[in-house]
């Protein structure tokens, strides 16, 4: 009985330290593409909005497991980039880190724009299929607080997808690249099947000191 409310614990820790720290980075990481859509597409303001409501999103995400967390009187686990999808695609197909990317380069380059924009549509949708899952398994579903918090992520998650997906469409250029879904497909299974149980079994790892919105606002300042 302990066994399994131990099992439990560590695992709603892990799993929602994975998703905050993605929630952020996506929420941070969508600025620059924010950068990028203003420049490259100045007449289409439906797209642009779009894209600000996905980014509010994410920063909604970020801060409902926030809240669960504080719920908890607890921290997140420290994870690096190592467990972020966004991280790890942008460094597979562009070669550098989400803050390397050259914004002037993506929006001079129509083929580099569309490029960003699959990325992140087919991260999105990677999220939205990884919620159908979570709102399946009966152990993360049993913490009414995060089945909640799923419950809105799902409902959220199409919003995501659809404005880069459409936009592709209209450019006649919806479908994704087979080495672009291979490395989709690689970064999932890497961090479902070696990230995640590596961290569940770290038990010395440590946790956050800090939110990393507070990081964000005092780097501003
Ligand atoms: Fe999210
Ligand atoms: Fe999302």
């Amino acid at each position: 009985m302990f066994a399994s409310l131990a099992f439990r614990e560590r695992y709603l820790d892990v799993l929602a330290s994975i998703y905050i720290y993605n929630e952020f980075r996506g929420y941070t990481s969508l600025d620059r593409v924010l950068e990028a859509v203003r420049l490259r597409c100045p007449d289409e303001p439906d797209f642009q909005h779009e894209i600000e409501k996905h980014r509010a999103d994410e920063e909604k995400h970020y801060h409902m497991f926030r809240r669960w967390f504080e719920r908890q009187g607890r921290m997140p686990l420290r994870v690096d980039s190592g467990v972020g999808h966004i991280d790890r695609f942008i460094q597979w197909v562009f070669h550098c880190t989400i803050e390397e990317l050259d914004t002037g380069a993506i929006v001079a380059a129509p083929e580099e724009f569309e490029r960003l924009c699959r990325v992140i549509m087919l991260t999105e949708q990677r999220g939205y299929r990884q919620v159908e899952i979570i709102l399946k398994n009966r152990l993360i579903m049993s913490d009414p607080v995060m089945k909640k918090i799923f419950e809105i992520v799902h409902k959220d998650e199409p919003d995501h997808f659809l404005p880069y997906q459409n936009w592709l469409e209209r450019q006649g250029r919806a479908t994704a690249k087979w080495n672009e879904r291979a490395a989709d497909w690689c970064i999932h299974k890497v961090l479902m099947l070696v990230k995640l149980p590596a961290l569940f079994l770290d038990a010395g790892r440590p946790r956050m000191e800090r939110w990393p919105d507070e990081d964000q606002v005092a780097n501003a300042a």
